[in-house]
C-alpha cells in the first residue's frame, strides 16, 4: 500500500484511504516503540532535515525521535541561528541544504502555504510540521490515532474543538481529517474566535456555550489562545476568557457522562484548562504526545517508500 501523495502538505489533499494507511502503519510502529530495542533500520541512508522557522517543543522533538527510531540521518535547522537572519530567501536556504544530498524536509513556518510553495520548487519530499494558521497535519493524525485508540473508531464520534478556532492550524487539520473519517464535529468558543463562514464552508456545528458543547461531545479537544497571531483585541482579557471557556474538573464532574480531554500543547494552565482537568484521568494529553512519535514514523516511512519506488 502506498500514499496517493508525494508530500504531506495538509490533510485537505489526503484521501480517507491515505489517513487509514497512516493510522494503521502507526499502530505497527507504536508496537515497535514498546519493545526494549525501539530502533528499526527502515530509513538507513535516508537524510532528513528538520527546518524550523518557528518555535516548537513537542513537534520538533517528536519528529527528531521518529527519525532516529527509523535510523535516518538527521540535521536540525533553527531559523534564528541561521543565514535567514542575514537575508537569505527560503528557497535559497532549502536548495543549499538539499545540495548536500538531503532526501526529505520536515518544515514549520509562520507563513501559511510555505511548504506548498517549496513543494513546487524542490525535488525532496516535504512534511508540513505546521504552516501559519493553515494546517498541522501530523497533529491531526496523532489526535485521530489517540481518539481511535481510546474509543475504537472515529466514525460517528462527537468531537468538540474548543477555543481559538480562527488562528489554529490544529483546528483546521482536525476538521478536515475528522470529516473525511465520518466523525461529527462541533467548534466552540467566543464568536470573535470562530470564523463566520465555518459552518457552511466546512460543515461543522458551531456553539458559543461551553457547557452545551461539553454536554454534546464524546471528546473535547481544547486549544490554546494563539495570542502571537492576534493583532487585534478579540476578547476582553485572558481572565474573562477563562471564566467563560476555561475547563476545570468541577465542570467535567457536573456533566452527565465522562468525556475525554485532549490538548495539542503547549497548555496555558489556568486559562483554557485548569491543572485538575489537564492532569485528570479523563485527560489523554500525554498519550497524544506518545502517539505523535509513532504517527511521524509512519508518515516518514510511507513518504520515503513512495520516493524509493518512484525513482
Ligand atoms: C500547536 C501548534 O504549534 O500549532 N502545538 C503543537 O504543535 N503541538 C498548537 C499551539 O501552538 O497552540
Amino acid at each position: 500500500m502506498q500514499l496517493s501523495t508525494k508530500h504531506l502538505l495538509g490533510i485537505k489533499g489526503l484521501l480517507p484511504s491515505d489517513i487509514q494507511l497512516i493510522l494503521d502503519t502507526a499502530t505497527q510502529f507504536k508496537e515497535v516503540l514498546q519493545r526494549p530495542i525501539k530502533k528499526v533500520p527502515t530509513l538507513r541512508d535516508v537524510t532528513i532535515v528538520n527546518l524550523f522557522f518557528e518555535n516548537s517543543t513537542r513537534t520538533r522533538i517528536s519528529f527528531e525521535l521518529a527519525e532516529k527510531r527509523l535510523s535516518a540521518d538527521t540535521i536540525n535547522f533553527t531559523a534564528s541561528a541561521s543565514s535567514v537572519t542575514k537575508g537569505e530567501s527560503l528557497l535559497d536556504t532549502v536548495n543549499n541544504i538539499l545540495s548536500m544530498k538531503v532526501d526529505m524536509v520536515v518544515m514549520r513556518h509562520s507563513a501559511s502555504g510555505a511548504p506548498h510553495f517549496l513543494s513546487q520548487h524542490i525535488p525532496a519530499a516535504i512534511v508540513n510540521a505546521g504552516d501559519g494558521i493553515n494546517e498541522h497535519p501530523t497533529q491531526a493524525l496523532l489526535d485521530a490515532f489517540s481518539i481511535r485508540e481510546k474509543l475504537g473508531s472515529l466514525e460517528g464520534k462527537k468531537i468538540a474543538i474548543i477555543g481559538d478556532i480562527m488562528h489554529s492550524r490544529v483546528a483546521l487539520s482536525n476538521i478536515y481529517l475528522l470529516k473525511k473519517m465520518g466523525a461529527e464535529i462541533m467548534v466552540a468558543g467566543p464568536p470573535t474566535l470562530i470564523p463566520v463562514y465555518i459552518k457552511e464552508a466546512l460543515g461543522v456545528q458551531v456553539e458559543y456555550n461551553l457547557k452545551k458543547a461539553l454536554e454534546w461531545c464524546d471528546v473535547a479537544n481544547v486549544l490554546r489562545i494563539q495570542l502571537e497571531r492576534q493583532n487585534q483585541v478579540l476578547f476582553s482579557s485572558l481572565r474573562e476568557y477563562s471564566l467563560a471557556y476555561g475547563i476545570n474538573k468541577k465542570i467535567l464532574d457536573d456533566l452527565n457522562k465522562e468525556i475525554i480531554i485532549m490538548h495539542p500543547g503547549p497548555i496555558n494552565r489556568g486559562v483554557e484548562l485548569s491543572s485538575d482537568a489537564a492532569d485528570s484521568k479523563q485527560s489523554i494529553i500525554l498519550q497524544q504526545v506518545e502517539n505523535g512519535v509513532a504517527i511521524r514514523m509512519a508518515v516518514l516511512y510511507l513518504l520515503a517508500g513512495g520516493k524509493a519506488e518512484a525513482n
